[in-house]
């Protein structure tokens, strides 16, 4: 039996942005929604019926979530795994606590993309000096990251030679890691995909992503240079790793497309995803909500691209002039643009690199949102080649 509208309340782990807009979808379907996170004046927490001020961990908050909720989620990959696990115990959780562990830890990752047979990075997985003497020469040069939280670039190292190797061993402070073969990227990809607890899965169209400085800058969907075969491959392999770790809930995958063409697969984050806030503006039913439907057993199905569509990501840096000084970005020329949505998360402090807020153009044609795009970064102060 579903949990239906109007009847259930929801929990989330976790109160940042993502928490944000999962409680305000779940509001818009008339759920009522408890959020756990131990900052008083968390995006998510600000806007849900109740905050449950308290540490992840606190075993009396998780108490009173599970007995006061009827479905639990969450919005960051490291929540503890223990914390999801005593909730399952008399709740529904979702994504599940073993799910969860797997996307938490970059070695195991890969030992599931390896099972699932969607090809990843040629790696070595690094737990010890033997480890680091024993790593094959085709690695080099390569990206050494840290097997468990990393995000935006953080947590990882370039290296060319073996020597290189052993100093961003040590300077990433000796904890696991797993290193990849630098590969060469023509660009990045990401998949949201969404698996019901009775395993039907759909997915979303394919997002093509660019970074800047380690984190997401620009999503443009439908994605401009992947052509239908590569885009139904990276469906399907999002949709085979999703299945393969009876996951439930929205799962986004990240992947590469090589220079000769060969579709790669990156990493996973068990939740709604950055890449894919675009489907709040652009498809008939966004991420969020069906996460919702997803946790609560209500249908899923095909989500629908309705407009071609550009995301911009808004870091705290807009909101300081040339000269360091504070100021609020030009909302009222930027909402003038055709087909703008502008989304902030409420946060009170700007900082440089904080996500602060997305914006959505969204046009009748691939080249009406990007004509749009380049005009809000143009009042924004952004570079406009993507
Ligand atoms: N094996 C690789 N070869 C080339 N570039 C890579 C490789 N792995 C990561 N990158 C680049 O580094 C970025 C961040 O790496 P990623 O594994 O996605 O970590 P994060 O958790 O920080 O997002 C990627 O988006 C990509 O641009
Ligand atoms: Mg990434």
């Amino acid at each position: 039996m579903p949990l239906l509208p109007g009847t259930a309340t929801l929990g989330v782990m976790g109160g940042g942005q993502l928490g944000r807009m999962f409680v305000q979808a779940a509001q818009s379907l008339g759920y009522t929604c408890l959020v756990l996170d131990p900052d008083a004046a968390s995006p998510a927490g600000v806007v849900a019926h109740e905050h449950l001020c308290a540490d992840y961990l606190d075993p009396a908050a998780l108490r009173e979530l599970a007995s006061r909720c009827d479905a639990i989620t969450t919005e960051f990959e490291n929540v503890p795994a223990q914390a999801l696990e005593q909730l399952a115990q008399t709740r529904v959780v979702a994504p599940g606590a073993s799910a969860v562990a797997v996307c938490q830890d970059r070695a195991r990752e890969k030992a599931h993309f390896d099972a699932s047979g969607v090809a990843c990075a040629p790696y070595a997985v690094l737990r010890s000096d033997a480890d680091l003497a024993a790593v094959p020469d085709h690695l080099l040069p390569g990206i050494l990251k840290t097997a468990r939280l990393g995000y935006d670039g953080k947590g990882q190292r370039r290296v060319t030679d073996r020597q290189q190797l052993a100093e961003a061993y040590q300077a990433l402070g000796r904890v696991d890691c797993v290193l990849e073969q630098m590969l060469p990227l023509a660009l990045e990809l990401s998949v949201l995909v969404v698996r019901g607890a009775e395993g039907q899965v759909v997915t979303y169209p394919v997002q093509q992503n660019l970074h800047r400085d380690g984190i997401l800058a620009v999503t443009e969907v439908p994605a401009p240079q992947v052509d239908d075969a590569l885009q139904a491959q990276a469906r399907a392999s999002a949709a085979a790793i999703a299945s393969g770790l009876g996951y439930v809930g929205v799962l986004c995958v990240e992947f590469f497309v090589l220079k000769d063409g060969r579709l790669v697969v990156n990493e996973m984050a068990p939740r709604p995803h950055n890449s894919g806030h675009y489907t709040m503006n652009a498809c008939d039913v966004s991420q969020f909500e069906m996460q919702v439907r997803a946790m609560t057993g209500l249908p899923l199905r095909e989500p629908r691209l309705h407009s071609p569509v550009v995301m911009l990501n808004l870091l705290g840096d807009l909101w300081f002039d040339a000269q360091g000084r504070e100021r609020t970005p030009d909302w009222a020329g930027v909402l003038a643009l055709p087909g703008a949505s502008l989304h902030l998360y409420g946060k009170a402090q700007a900082r440089p690199g904080r996500k602060m807020g997305h914006l959505n153009l969204t046009g009748a044609t691939a080249e009406a949102a990007r004509a749009s795009a380049r005009q809000a970064c143009a009042r924004l102060g952004l570079p406009d080649t993507w």
